[in-house]
Parts: structure tokens; sequence; C-alpha cells
């Protein structure tokens, strides 16, 4: 069956992965980053759109023209993102190039670059899927390098450009990513033409300051921040392939949509490469579960991740309070089966609050009428990586902030707002930002940053090592497991 050498492909990724080093080539010379910042011009649907898209339009204007006056600098910028599958990934839109062509990719906390399938990909990969084409875009630079990423669940290869990017109302005027014309099954689902890495600089396979970075570090934004709610489908059995998935925004948290403090937590020691934080505590059916200190207890905090991993003790501790759960053998090895008519209540927390998984995200799958498969797994990652892997499952139960300076990610509880927009299927899509011509603010961002990024990895390559490939692990492949 597709369905099981799929399974089997995924452990071997994950494994692999986590043991793979990848010689990624970087940049010699610091790159030197400016920016424009834009208006986000949305898309012209109502008669409010088109009031703000006149007014941008305005704007534009005045300012091509010289009346820089007129220019309103933006500082924070939201982008609706679309829920695949069943809460598999969570998608959103950034436009590349002049004129710009919109183009929906994963947003990846997990990973640090931005990658688009390429027109030239002859790989089935690629089939229906809306690709790069650098020959139309007249500010398209080919970087002449080449560029590979491999995650948990697929890897692409191709080679750099440097293009403008806009998302979220923000514009990055050369931003370099991989443009890629080898991509594995199972990484890309039409409409998704590749993936925006959201993690630090130091793990970027290109070696390029990923686009949020070079935001944050030029004072693009209101708050050195960015923040996702991310909506639950998995249990309505009504849900469509793509679906309402929350917000991401960047520059500001967005008030209406989490309630009371925002409870933060440091990267530890300063560490800026994954969304790194510690796990200090689990519980599991109320019972305490015993977290090793150190580095096994290092978690990635990472959207493109669907479900979570850890080590193989604490995920069977998990396991060992819900009656009758079993390890799973064959495909599912690694995984646990139990009662689906079990109600489980795990909580996480890393260093603050304590945070509840529904029972709905833990019931990750439903095998058959009586069996499921829970959302913790069981990986072995390499010595660079994180032991954990904290991924959607409990993401889509707390508002996420990820914050550059300080260094740290906060969690917060949904508002009732956020709350309802779980499972309500949408009549539509939403689709996110088109870049147009706007207002143009021109900013000497990033340089410094940029510098100081490089300059560690060159003189700490041990340490900061060579990338560890990464953790978008995603669960497309179980979703056949529902009509079997
Ligand atoms: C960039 O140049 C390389 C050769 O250096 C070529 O292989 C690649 O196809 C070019 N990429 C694009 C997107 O044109
Ligand atoms: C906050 O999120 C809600 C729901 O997505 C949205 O309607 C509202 O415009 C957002 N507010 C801001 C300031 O972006
Ligand atoms: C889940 O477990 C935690 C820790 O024991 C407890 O505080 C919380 O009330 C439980 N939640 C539910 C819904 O049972
Ligand atoms: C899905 O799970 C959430 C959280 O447990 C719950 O509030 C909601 O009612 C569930 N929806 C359905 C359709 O069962």
């Amino acid at each position: 069956m597709v369905l099981s050498s799929s399974l089997s492909h995924l452990a071997l990724l994950v494994s692999l992965s986590a043991n793979n080093v990848l010689a990624a080539p970087r940049p010699s010379s610091p790159m030197s980053l400016s920016m424009n910042l834009k208006r986000r011009v949305p898309e012209a649907r109502s008669a409010d759109d088109i009031s703000a898209w006149a007014a941008n339009n305005k704007l534009a204007l005045e300012a091509k023209y010289g009346n820089t006056k007129s220019i309103a600098k933006r500082s924070s910028g939201q982008n609706l993102i679309v829920n695949q599958k069943a809460d598999s990934s969570f998608f959103g839109s950034l436009a590349v190039g002049t004129p710009p062509v919109a183009y929906d990719v994963i947003l990846d906390t997990g990973s640090a670059d931005l990658w688009l399938a390429s027109s030239d990909c002859a790989d089935s990969a690629c089939d229906g899927v809306p690709t790069f084409k650098a020959s139309d875009s007249s500010t398209f630079q080919n970087k002449s390098t080449e560029f590979s990423i491999t995650y948990g669940s697929g890897a692409a290869a191709g080679s750099l450009g440097e293009d403008v990017v806009q998302m979220a109302g923000f514009s990055v005027s050369n931003q370099i990513f991989g443009v890629c014309d080898q991509v594995t099954d199972n990484l890309l689902n039409s409409p998704v033409s590749g993936l925006l890495g959201l993690a630090f600089q130091t793990i970027a396979s290109s070696g390029a300051s990923p686009l949020w970075q070079t935001l944050a570090s030029s004072n693009a934004w209101d708050q050195p921040l960015m923040a996702f709610q991310l909506t639950r489908y998995n249990n309505d059995s009504k849900a469509t392939d793509l679906e309402p998935g929350g917000t991401f925004t960047m520059g500001a948290t967005n008030t209406s949509l989490y309630t009371g403090d925002i409870d933060y937590n440091d990267i530890p020691d300063n560490d800026e490469s994954y969304w790194l934080q510690t796990v200090s505590s689990i519980t599991s059916q109320a019972n305490s579960i015993s977290i090793s200190s150190g580095s096994s207890a290092l978690a990635a905090i990472d959207t493109g991740t669907t479900l979570i991993g850890g080590p193989a003790d604490a995920v069977a501790e998990i396991y060992s309070n819900i009656p009758d759960a079993e390890a799973g053998t064959g495909q599912l090895e690694g995984y646990y089966i139990y009662p689906c008519s079990t109600t489980v209540n795990v909580t996480m927390a890393f260093g603050g609050k304590s945070w509840a998984i529904s029972n709905a995200d833990f019931q990750a799958e439903q095998l058959n009428s009586n069996t499921c498969m829970g959302a913790f797994f069981s990986l072995e990652t390499g010595s660079n990586a994180p032991a954990w892997i904290v991924g959607d499952t409990f993401l889509k139960n707390v508002y996420s902030v990820f914050r550059y300076n300080p260094a740290s990610v906060g969690f917060a509880q949904l508002s009732s707002e956020a709350l309802a927009m779980n499972g309500v299927n949408g009549a539509s899509t939403p689709s996110a930002t088109i870049g147009s011509a706007a207002a143009t603010v021109s900013a000497t961002a990033g340089t410094r940053d940029a510098n100081s990024a490089v300059a560690l990895f060159h003189s700490s390559p041990s340490t900061t090592g060579p990338i560890i490939s990464l953790l978008a692990i995603t669960m497309t492949m179980f979703i056949s497991l529902r009509l079997v």
C-alpha cells in the first residue's frame, strides 16, 4: 500500500534527517541588505477593501512623485493562513518578484530558509503546483549558488536567487531564497509552492537572513515578534482539504485572539537557532512524566511539524498512563495506539505556565472504530537537534509568540473569538496579501545582523554547526488511513 510505504518513509527520513549533516553552501561575503516597506493592499472584495486599495494607491503615487510626508511606515501586518488537510499543515501567502506573483508557502518555525518550486522542476512533486519562473521577474538575480535542504518529510534542491519578497504588508527588496528544481514527493501539496522558514539565520542552509529576521532586526516591526493562532479541524468530520487556518501576525500580537498575559520563556543559553524551549514538565492523565535534564529537555517549537516527537522513554511514560495503550508495530513503530473512547489529558510546560493539549488534538488519527493513534511519537534526533519537536498538536491549543528580542517564545490562552474559529467550515479559503506597487520606504536594514550571524558561523563552526536538516514533519500520509 502506498500508505504503508509512506509511513516507513517518514520514519526513515526522520532518523536520516536527524543524523545527517548538510554541508550547505554559504555566501562567503557578508550580505548587505536594504529593505522597502510597503503598505498592504488587501484583495479587492468588499467596499472596505476597495477603499483601502484606493488609499494605498494614492500613497503609492504620492510617494513616487516625491511627497514623502504621505508615507506611513507600516509596523505590523497580518496574514490569514490556511489549514490544509485537517491540521496536517498551515500555509500563508507571500509575493515574489516584479511584477509580484503570489505563492502559498508552509509557515515553518522549525527551519530558516525560504524556497519555492521552480518552473524547471520536472519532478512529480511539482505537478499541479504553481511554480516560480525566474525569467518573469525583472528584479530576479541568480546567485548561481547551489541550495539544498532536507526535512523530516522530504528534501528540496536547486539554486539560490534574490528578489523582492512581500508578506503581510512588508517587503524585503533583496531576499535570498532557493529556487528548487528537485523536490521529493509528499513535501508539497497543491496549492503550496514552497516553504517559508521562520527560525534563525544560524540554521539557514542558504546562510541568508530569513525574511522575518531581516524585518525584526531592522526595526520594521512595532514589536520584534511574530505570532500565530492556529485552527483545529482534525475532529471535524466535515473538514475539507483547505479550511481557514487562523492568523499569522508580524510585528505585533493580535489582542483579540488571546486573553491574559503572554507567558514568555527565554531561549535557553541564547541559542538562537530553532525556537528552543526547555521542557520543564509534562503530565499525562494528571501524572507527572519524568523529563531528563540538559539537552534531552530541549524542544523546538515548530509550526511546520504536525505532531509532537520526543525521547522514547518520556513518550512511553506518557502512554503508560493511558489504559490499554500499546506501542505501534510495523509501519506504526514509534507511534502508539490506544482506545478512542479514552479521553486523554496531557499538559506541557516550558518553565512557566502549564498548557493542556485537547483530547481532540491528542487523538491524532482514528485507525478503526475503536483504535486511535496518539499525537506523541518517539523520535531519535541527532546530537545537533533538540530532543523534542513540539508541533501543531500543541500549538493549536495556545496563542504562540516568537519573540526576536529578548529571544523567547511566549504562549497565551486563546480568546473565545479565536476558539470560535475552530471547526468552522469556511465558505472560502482566505488568501493573503498580494503585493502591488505601494508606498516605498527605504531602510538600512539588517546589515549588522547579517554580518554578525555569518561571523558567528565562521568563528564557531563546531558549535553553531553545519546545518542540521530539519523538522517539517507533516502528516498528510496519515490522512488516507481514515479511508481504510
Ligand atoms: C541560476 O544559474 C545556475 C547556473 O549557475 C542555473 O543552473 C540555474 O538554473 C539558474 N537558476 C535560475 C532560477 O535561473
Ligand atoms: C486580529 O485578528 C482578527 C481575526 O483574524 C482580525 O479580524 C483582526 O483584523 C485582527 N486585528 C488586527 C489589528 O490585525
Ligand atoms: C488536565 O490535567 C491537568 C494537570 O493534572 C489539570 O490541572 C487539568 O484540570 C486537567 N484538565 C482537564 C480538562 O481535565
Ligand atoms: C473538537 O475538539 C474541541 C476541543 O476538545 C471541542 O471543543 C469541539 O467541540 C470538538 N468539535 C467536534 C466537532 O467534536
